[in-house]
């Protein structure tokens, strides 16, 4: 007996549940449950009770046609993608609401169609009026692209069944979608996910590309794009700070490309602007001279990218200190304060410590241990860093800087930008050896360093800083472990 079953289903990370709870056990939000109906979790055409049709099994040496891949005319968007839209395939560009998604995908769609290919542009959330707006601030009102503000999953796909087979479609959003084989609501993990799926059997069938947008909302009450992660071939988010005017787009999964790579872009009053040397861009605004900064040389993919890391410790009047931490790992920072306080006598328990990465990037490296330890004994010591120096170097837990992968990218990165010393892992020397014009500080611990910075702390306070003399040496326990 067909019996309408309801089940709850959370909104964040589609986990269903047969009663409601306010908790979702799978994921950890709170409030993210929705009823839905169980059974229109699969369309209804997949659902019938028809006979399987057979089909032939392929061998793995067959012939395959390479994929073809179709460049977007932005430099920054096809590295981050591997090189352009593969034939067929399906792509999910997450972000924040306002970070710039449209923006983006305006300005490479109006690229595309004026190189002469056949561009669809559907808008579920603006009116076609709204679209036009946007085209002619960014200056492509005259670019052939077709455009359609629409959100029926069925009419697009019957409509873009006729003609010729678009080479790209964009739906912005994938939230905004809704198809009439199942009954929830529009924005629903239910109606994200049949829809996305219509749209990947369309893609398949046809080999057209298709770029689906996703807002991402920490609050759960859209549905997460995160539940057709797992469908997509690709998923990159474009991030970036809201005040910062740096964007930055890194693919999360690729089938068809790397995923270390990153696209960094610059959003102006005339649309985005690609960012071909980002570590001039990171640095031009350096606080040259102020204790707690200290510039990592980084790498994103295959490419380097000198970053700022700034870091501000300072007296707590609170019983438990804050640490805060915006562009990094808050676990990393805690592991190399602890590693500070045991190996290298630094006391910070009674210091409140913020770190910020300049630019609004984000760093996963484990390499930025180094700077970031840097930056906050600077700033401890109220010494400011040598403004010509680079640090780079993993930190382990007994406080031995360890090597870090490709050294001499780095290095040489460092002396494109005029800077002429490197901080560095003793064990990385030989790597290093005959790279361009810098002086090496290769360091074997990280008490090393701290020391070294200490001085530059003691010498400063006796000429300039009256207070910083009594201050100084009484943060640091020396000969302790
Ligand atoms: P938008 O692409 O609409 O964001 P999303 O699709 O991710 O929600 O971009 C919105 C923001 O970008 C908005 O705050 C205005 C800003 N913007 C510019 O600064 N310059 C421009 O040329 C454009 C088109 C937008
Ligand atoms: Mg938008």
């Amino acid at each position: 007996m067909a019996k309408n079953t309801l089940s709850f289903v959370c909104q964040n990370c589609g986990a269903a549940y047969n009663r409601w709870q306010g908790k979702c056990e799978s994921c950890g939000e709170w409030n993210t449950l929705a009823e839905e109906d169980a059974t229109g979790s699969v369309p209804v055409s997949i659902r019938s009770k028809r006979k399987g049709r057979t089909f032939a099994l392929e061998s793995l040496s067959g012939k395959t046609q390479d994929a073809p891949r179709l460049s977007s005319g932005m430099t920054e968007l096809d590295r981050v993608t591997g090189g352009g839209f593969v034939r067929g395939s399906v792509l999910l560009v997450g972000g924040d609401p306002g970070i710039g998604k449209s923006t983006l995908l305006t300005q490479a769609t109006s690229l595309m169609a004026r190189a002469g290919h056949r561009i669809v542009y559907i808008s579920g959330e603006e009116a076609v009026a709204q679209v036009r707006l946007r085209a002619e601030r960014l200056g492509l009102s005259d670019a052939p692209v077709q455009l359609a503000a629409e959100t029926s999953v069925e009419d697009i796909v019957s409509t873009l069944s006729e003609g010729a087979v678009p080479r790209l479609i964009v739906i912005d959003s994938i939230q905004t979608m809704w198809t009439d084989t199942v009954e929830s609501a529009p924005g629903t993990v239910t109606q994200v996910r049949a829809s996305a799926q219509a749209l990947i059997r369309f893609a398949k069938k046809t080999g057209a590309a298709i770029i689906l947008v996703g807002h991402v909302t920490k609050d759960g009450q859209i549905a997460g794009p995160r539940v057709v992660e797992h469908m997509v071939d690709a998923v990159l988010s474009f991030e970036g700070e809201g005040s910062q005017q740096f964007r930055i787009l890194r693919a999360v999964k690729n089938r068809f490309g790397p995923t270390d790579e990153i696209g960094v872009f610059e959003m102006t009053g005339l649309g985005l602007r690609e960012v071909t040397n980002p570590s001039e861009l990171f640095l031009s605004e350096r606080d040259l001279g102020t204790p707690g900064t200290a510039v990592f040389a980084g790498i994103e993919g295959t490419r380097p990218l000198l970053v700022e890391l700034q870091a501000l410790v300072a007296p707590t009047s609170l019983g438990t200190p804050r640490r805060a931490v915006v562009g990094w790992d808050p676990s990393r920072l805690s592991m190399v304060l602890a590693v500070l306080e045991a190996h290298c006598g630094v006391k910070l328990s009674g210091h409140d410590v913020y770190l910020n990465v300049a630019g609004g990037l984000r760093i996963h490296e484990p390499a930025a241990d180094l700077a970031a330890a840097a930056a906050l004994v600077s700033s401890l010591v109220n010494a400011q860093l040598p403004t010509d120096a680079v640090y780079f170097g993993e930190i382990s837990l007994s406080g031995v800087v360890r090597p870090v992968a490709q050294t001499p990218v780095r290095l040489k990165e460092a002396a494109k930008l005029g800077f002429q010393r490197a901080v560095l892992p003793e064990s990385a020397r030989g790597e290093a050896s005959g790279d361009a014009g810098l002086s090496l500080n290769a360091i074997n611990s990280l008490t090393t360093l701290v020391a070294e910075i200490a001085a530059r702390g003691s010498r400063r306070g006796d000429s300039s800083a009256p207070a910083e003399k009594n201050a100084t040496p009484a943060r640091f326990r020396r000969g302790e472990g």
